[in-house]
């Protein structure tokens, strides 16, 4: 039996979405490849919450990490980068491999990024970019946009550069109202598509600082993959299956009718939400079924703080780690362990994209019993 994914993505694609990527090849610079890219743009703009002209959005196939890397090319000599964890830091790797001069702001293992420190830090000195991971990955620990901009609002001139792989698609981001300048997601999480395609919104202000930068490259250059994205021909051959994946699941998530299977709520009590609302109210559901279940067994999310809506990091009370989770293969479910040095006290639930409450509920019954019979 091929057990169902509940790592922190990718994870499980429906049927239909399969399907989807099952299309016969289109040629990548055909009329109808031009109206599948382009078509995407007023869902990207729902689910990043932007318009044009603040903003603009865009797909380029590659991976989230090479958006990091793309935002940091764009943006600047001095990287300002809080660190609260392994994808986190990444944004530092990445920006002192290219050169720039970083400067960290780290927070144990299971705290939120240190905001306050941020922004004193940026009171004090000038910066081109500050990073920030909105679900930090590899501890479920996550802060809100509006947490972000309230606390650094006041930046000088840093572009507000923020990961939003393990929230986009599982939370609203409202990237205008918060004066965000690049957010930047993968497919393979709350969105529910396999992995190979990045999505980003990127601020004017932004887009003014990358065409100002000279190290920008080729592949990874902010300004040729969002022009070339505006007029629907990207300057490489395109993940044209992903593509039409992505605009699928778009279209689905607006209709709101997959939610209706996807949640235990009556028709009736989600008849005022479109799709994206009722799809942020099934993630909260879910990170708060959890949060509930860990609390009935005396545990708690890592950080003790409502997790990630996307993923919950749970310490497991000195049980074996490896032992448990081969039992919940045993019984259909794939979870994660902990990531690096909480590899064997922790396990990591991906309660995200197309899983339903339902489903959870089930997975939670089977751990509860793993639980139980330690
Ligand atoms: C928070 C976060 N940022 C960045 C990445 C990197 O994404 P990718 O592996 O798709 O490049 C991940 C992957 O899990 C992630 O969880």
């Amino acid at each position: 039996m091929r057990p169902e994914l509940w790592i922190p993505g990718p994870t499980e694609v429906r049927g239909d979405i399969l399907s989807a990527m099952a299309a016969p090849m289109i040629g990548h610079r055909s009329a109808e490849m031009r109206a599948v890219i382009q078509g995407l743009d007023p869902y990207l703009e729902a689910l990043f919450g932007t318009s044009a002209p603040s903003h603009r959005v865009a797909v380029h196939s590659c991976t989230a990490t090479g958006l990091m890397e793309m935002a940091l090319r764009g943006s600047g000599e001095r990287v300002l980068c809080l660190v609260n964890g392994a994808f986190s830091r990444r944004f530092a790797t990445i920006a002192e491999a290219l050169g720039k001069e970083v400067v960290r702001i780290e927070s144990p293992a299971g705290a939120p990024p240190d905001l306050l420190a941020a922004q004193q830090q940026l009171c004090g000195e000038t910066f081109d970019a500050v990073t920030v991971c909105l679900s930090e990955t590899s501890t479920g620990v996550a802060v809100t946009p509006a947490e972000v901009s309230d606390a650094l609002g006041e930046r000088g001139g840093a572009m507000l550069v923020v990961d939003a792989v393990t929230y986009l698609g599982a939370a609203p981001i409202d990237a205008a109202a918060n004066g965000l300048d690049f957010v930047l997601a993968g497919t393979q999480k709350a969105l529910a598509l396999p992995p190979g395609l990045g999505l980003y919104a990127a601020s004017a202000a932004m887009l003014e600082r990358a065409a100002a930068a000279h190290d920008r490259g080729f592949f990874l250059d902010l300004i040729r993959i969002t022009e070339a994205h505006a007029d629907g021909r990207p300057p490489m051959t395109p993940t044209i299956s992903l593509h039409l994946a992505l605009l699928r699941q778009l279209q689905d998530i607006e209709a709101g009718e997959v939610e209706l299977e996807l949640t235990d709520e009556a028709a009736e009590d989600l008849a005022q939400l479109d799709g994206w609302q009722r799809r942020y109210r099934r993630h909260a559901r879910m990170r708060d079924m959890t949060g509930e279940f860990l609390a009935a067994r005396g545990l708690a999310p890592l950080g003790g703080r409502p997790a990630s809506p996307s993923v919950t990091c749970a310490p497991i009370g000195g049980r074996d780690v490896p032992a448990l989770l081969e039992r919940m293969l045993g019984r259909g479910f794939q979870l994660a362990p902990g990531y690096g040095d909480l590899r064997d006290t922790t396990i990591r639930i991906g309660h995200m994209g197309d899983h339903g409450v339902g489903a959870l509920a089930g997975l939670l019954s089977a751990l509860g019993a793993e639980l139980g019979a330690d």
